[in-house]
């Protein structure tokens, strides 16, 4: 089957990808967490740019990244916050989720211009991200809640994983992580 990977800006997302989007979305979390909502999914932040992954006609997967600048220790540090990584189970396992994850890591760096990647994820699913570039780092994270958007959530241990963009993941800063928002 042909597969076509691109990216669309969130705001440049017509109506055929957004019904794809959602069905994408609603077949997965309908049942536990509702429908989804292109501009709070699940009470997370937005993406600001989609990694769209089609196997002919059909939306097989998703990678969304917004901008963001965030502090970690003392320093400012623009991320591309990841979030609504999700491949159709029926093309689970095909390597289509690194493929998709590889195109949003050269956009975050060439089109978004953000010095790293950055997600939180559970632990069963860290070996995915290692597999397509992504490095844990460990440290404290303060964020907002996704479910009412002001409390404050303070958390250590993640998962939290990074990626190279415009800087290299070596050059991660030491230190605490605020995300200064809900998390993606
Ligand atoms: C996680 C997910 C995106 C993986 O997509 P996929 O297309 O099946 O993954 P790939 O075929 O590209 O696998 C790439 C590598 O990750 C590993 N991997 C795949 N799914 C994994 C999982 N659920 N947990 C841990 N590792 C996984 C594969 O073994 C493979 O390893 P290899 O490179 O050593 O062979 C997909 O299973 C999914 O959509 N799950 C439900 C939603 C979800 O959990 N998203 C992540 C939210 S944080």
């Amino acid at each position: 089957m042909n597969e076509a990977l691109r990216l669309q800006r969130h705001e440049d997302l017509n109506m055929m990808e957004l019904a794809a989007l959602e069905q994408l979305f609603n077949s997965e979390y309908l049942s536990d967490y509702g429908r989804w909502n292109p501009d709070a999914p699940y009470g997370y932040s937005p993406a600001d740019f989609h990694v769209l992954a089609f196997q002919g006609s059909v939306l097989a997967a998703h990678v969304g990244f917004q901008r963001r600048v965030i502090s970690v220790g003392s320093d400012d540090v623009l991320v591309a916050g990841t979030g609504g990584v999700l491949v159709d189970q029926r093309f689970r396992g095909t390597g289509l989720g690194g493929r998709a994850m590889r195109h949003g890591q050269k956009a975050m760096r060439d089109e978004a211009e953000a010095d790293f990647g950055f997600l939180g994820c559970r632990k069963e699913v860290v070996s995915f991200y290692e597999s397509a570039g992504w490095v844990q780092v460990h440290a404290t994270e303060r964020c907002l809640s996704r479910t009412d958007q002001t409390s404050v959530i303070v958390s250590q241990g993640g998962p939290n994983l990074i990626c190279s963009a415009r800087r290299d993941a070596s050059e991660w800063p030491d230190g605490d992580i605020d995300l200064r928002g809900t998390p993606w």
